[in-house]
């Protein structure tokens, strides 16, 4: 048959199905199982399904037992030649080993290399709406929400590339009761506010400010009160006041946003308030809000599990457990979306389990609906305690990156690049190193564990991070330059020079480039960054053995060019190539020069 490149697994899945079958008709849904070996002597990839279908053959109590090796041999029988494969071999207790074959591995790279891109594999396209980073106004924007925005941001990029619809939404903590206390003391503070722009850029001092007059003066407490039910009403001069404030927090998530190059919609909670009032009604409608102290609480499809929602407090006021009801609806059914995701700390994992039940329960969410929480650790300091500063406090997103851009900056002059770099390249190769090593730290760890903040590690240049990465790209990049052949003239070449995979590292080489769409896939199913980033590390280590042991380009000992290997500076390329799209994919900006 002919190979649908995208999954070599999902291809092999399916031919050992057919085979599976055909041995043995009787068994309903044959147990089908095929993994990437984990050693070469046992070939690329293995079928496991033989033992546990020659338990299930003498549970039949068939007359005639057959051993796990039996089965196998039955299986291979019955396997139909495929394109992508060279042999199969049965192994110890009854193993199928399967080996790929050089001209498909050919044919996958040169596609990819004609296209000058890593092309997608295929996917049912879903309408997606990534919701992440979602910090909250006059609150500082802490590396919790750091963690959100670069996960989600990779997940975005990743769902796009395949071709889903994605709607990237910050649903930004812009409304609720702290804000009455903010604007009563705006207006106490800055009386002419609505003439003259209050000089509020330090909101967290000015959140303080209003919290301790809140908590100690009644008589204040009574007016933020109050203010908040005039927000909810939209009252002109309470809303200009909210506005402003909002802005001050707007600027500086935006300057995060810019540097780290995230691209993200405003859609926080206030954007929902006349969905809130309508969903409210809806559900004491449908009889499924109950009294609770005064509260208004829904439960979830399983009453008494887990804990309900409060969708209306005892003064009357909208949570955060409304406005995700009222978003979700919008969602479902304005947006349209058939997929949500949902990323933010470990820490609410219970809270968006009762939102899909309780969406279910509403009839919001169908069982065509997916719903992912992509929950995090949190993150800690070098200590292992909760990462601070040293007096404490939070640390500052703000400067959290600059002291990035210092330690990369650091770093690049111990390598003594600045001495060969322009002003202008030294500063992009910063920028990159900084931001790529912050990123890629995060979305190397599994996301469920606690992560250790270190500049120290993740700027170190040997291992898996982001320095030494960028740098394999640069030096693959290089090589080609040094033979002095363009990337269009490579190309060129493609027609008349097979990629070179005769040699056993070359062979080692492409065998790994072509796990792209299966680690892909593997990420569309369960929004786990961390392979995607081991991945990028077995490349280059790959790379670098096949590098050590062919030459691309030789030299005679004046150092002239006496022989180019075309078909290894293609191999070469299509490294590139793949190593240049999980680096977009992961958010890092790999620059011409470092
Ligand atoms: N603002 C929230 C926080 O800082 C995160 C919001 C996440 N999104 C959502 N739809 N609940 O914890």
């Amino acid at each position: 048959g002919t190979a649908d490149t995208s999954s070599i697994k999902d291809n092999l899945c399916a031919v050992f199905h057919k085979a599976i079958g055909a041995a043995y008709p009787d068994i309903v849904d044959p147990p089908v199982i095929v993994t990437t070996s984990s050693n070469p002597k046992f070939g690329d990839y293995q079928c496991n399904s033989a033992m546990p279908l020659a338990q299930q053959l003498s549970s039949f109590g068939k007359s005639t037992k057959q051993t796990p090796r039996d089965v196998a041999k039955e299986i291979m029988s019955k396997l139909k030649v495929f394109s992508v494969v060279e042999k199969y071999e049965i192994a110890g207790a009854g193993f199928i080993n399967v080996y790929l074959k050089r001209e498909f591995g050919q044919s996958v790279l040169r596609s990819w290399l004609w296209a000058g891109q890593v092309l997608p594999p295929y996917v049912k396209k879903k309408r997606v709406i990534v919701d992440f980073s979602s910090p909250n106004i006059a609150k500082e924007m802490h590396v919790g929400h750091l963690r959100s925005t670069i996960i989600g941001d990779s997940i975005a990029r990743l769902l796009e590339y395949l071709g889903h619809d994605v709607l990237r939404l910050n649903h930004v903590g812009d409304w609720g009761t702290q804000f009455g206390m903010l604007i009563a003391h705006l207006r106490d503070k800055f009386p002419n506010y609505l003439t003259h722009a209050p000089p509020i850029q330090d909101l967290q001092t000015f959140y303080k400010e209003s919290k301790t007059r809140f908590d100690e003066d009644k008589e204040f407490k009574k007016r933020a009160y109050e203010c908040v039910v005039k927000l909810q009403a939209f009252e002109p001069d309470i809303t200009k006041a909210w506005k402003m404030i909002c802005d001050v927090s707007r600027q500086e998530f935006e300057k995060v946003y810019a540097r780290l190059d995230i691209k993200l919609i405003e859609r926080g909670e206030s954007f929902y308030q006349r969905h809130m009032e309508s969903i409210v009604a809806e559900l004491e409608l449908k009889n499924m809000l109950e009294e609770d102290n005064g509260r208004k609480v829904m439960w979830g499809e399983k009453h008494g599990s887990g804990i309900p929602l409060t969708i209306v407090k005892s003064d009357g006021g909208f949570t955060y457990d409304t406005s995700d009801m009222a978003a979700i609806k919008h969602r479902v059914e304005q947006e349209r979306a058939d997929w949500l995701i949902y990323v933010t700390d470990a820490g609410q994992s219970l809270h968006f389990q009762m939102l899909e039940s309780c969406a279910k329960r509403a009839g919001i969410l169908k069982s065509f609906h997916r719903m992912d929480h992509v929950g995090f650790g949190v993150v800690l300091g070098e200590d292992k305690k909760k990462f601070k500063t040293r007096s404490g406090d939070t640390v500052k997103l703000s400067e959290l990156l600059d002291e990035g851009l210092k330690r990369a900056l650091q770093k690049l002059k111990e390598k003594e690049r600045d001495k060969v770099l322009s002003k202008d390249q030294l500063k992009a190769a910063q920028e990159s190193v900084a931001y790529g090593c912050i990123k890629y730290a995060d979305l190397l760890h599994n996301r469920n564990h606690e992560y250790v903040f270190s500049f120290d590690k993740m700027l170190e240049d040997k291992g898996n991070t982001a320095v030494y990465l960028l740098y394999a790209l640069t030096r693959i990049r290089s090589i080609a330059r040094t033979a002095n052949i363009t990337k269009d003239e490579l190309r060129q070449r493609l027609h008349e020079i097979p990629i070179s995979l005769e040699h056993e590292k070359e062979w080692k080489l492409a065998k790994v480039l072509l796990k792209f769409p299966d680690i892909i896939l593997g990420i569309n199913e369960d929004l786990y960054l961390h392979p995607l980033c081991e991945f990028c590390y077995e490349i280059s280590c790959a790379f670098m053995e096949f590098y050590d042991k062919c030459y691309c380009v030789e030299k005679n000992q004046s150092g002239e060019i006496v022989k180019v290997n075309i078909g290894r500076l293609l191999l070469a390329e299509a490294t590139a190539l793949v190593l240049e799209k999980c680096f977009s994919l992961l958010g890092l900006k790999p620059v011409a020069q470092m």
